[in-house]
């Protein structure tokens, strides 16, 4: 889907016709934050979770909040304009235009940019045959818990996995299993369901949320711990979980398969509830 119209700093424009200084220091420092919201049948999914981690992320980067969740709401709304399909809405707020100096100005005005973009959902084949990935070292900074706009450590990473026809990146560091380049990581080993702690090395995935909602709900018991480098490459299952591409299993890592080398029961179950998630909240059931 092609972008026709942005938000940007309280107008909605045609893509072409926006446009930022080049003395922004989203552009200069990577100096911003960012959320990608899914829609499904015209509604925002999760959007109170979406809009209280970018507070969140605002807050850790001493960045004030430049619309309320109210502004921000009817801002996609607008956006939105009654379409009735599935799409999703990038927002991005950055600390806006200084002279270069890495210390914020005394005052700013924060770069507020939004559009909704298409939905690219895994294709029907993927989440039934499964993605393939690779392990990469996690290069990133130590406060993965922000959706920073500095994405340059997942880029190289995802980057590598495409050059070896994969999928996602799988990260470790220091032995450790962190997240995906762009997704968080769930597996099953010695039949129990694991994903790595909540902290500061991992992004708090809005879908990782609902995961866990879902699991604990059904009686399914997910540990959130320190997942071994071992532990992931002797797994019975492995799958992806995000935004846009909701959960994926991953059946091959490294070239290797991963458990049987197709998706697993653990995987099967949770793609079900989440099925049902989704289609009660199109029915307005859930919220
Ligand atoms: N990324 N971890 C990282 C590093 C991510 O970039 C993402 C999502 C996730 C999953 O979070 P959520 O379930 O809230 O989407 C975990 C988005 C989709 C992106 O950058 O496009």
């Amino acid at each position: 889907m092609v972008v026709e119209e942005v938000y940007l700093n309280g107008e909605y424009l045609p893509a072409a016709e926006a446009s930022i200084s080049v003395f922004d220091r989203g552009f200069i420092f990577g100096d911003g934050v960012y959320e990608v919201i899914p829609v499904y049948g015209g509604k925002l999914f999760r959007l109170q979770q979406h809009l209280d981690r970018l507070r969140y992320s605002l807050g850790e980067i001493r960045l004030p909040a430049p619309l309320s969740d109210k502004g921000i709401t009817l801002m996609f709304e607008r956006l939105l304009n009654d379409r009735s399909d599935d799409a999703s809405i990038y927002l991005q707020i950055t600390r806006g235009s200084a002279p270069r100096n890495h210390a914020f100005p005394d005052k700013m005005t924060p770069t507020i940019l939004a559009y909704v973009q298409g939905l690219a959902y895994p294709d029907k084949a993927q989440r039934e045959s499964g993605i393939c990935a690779v392990s990469f070292p996690d290069q990133r900074w130590q406060r993965c818990d922000i959706k920073s706009v500095s994405l340059l450590a997942n880029v190289l990473a995802r980057q590598f996995a495409h050059e070896h026809d994969a999928a996602e990146a799988v990260l470790f560091r220091d032995g450790i299993l962190t997240e995906g380049a762009a997704s968080t990581l769930f597996v099953v080993h010695n039949g129990g369901l694991l994903t790595p702690a909540s902290g500061q090395s991992i992004l708090p995935g809005i879908t990782r949320e609902l995961v866990l909602e879902l699991a604990c709900n059904h009686g399914l018991h997910c540990q959130q711990t320190d997942i071994s480098e071992k532990q992931v490459k002797e797994a019975d299952e492995l799958w992806l979980s995000s935004s846009t591409k909701e959960i994926l299993p991953i059946v091959k890592l490294d070239g290797k398969p991963v458990g049987s080398g197709k998706p697993g029961p653990y995987y099967h179950q949770l793609i079900k509830l989440y099925d049902e998630f989704k289609l009660r909240f199109r029915n307005g059931e859930v919220s």
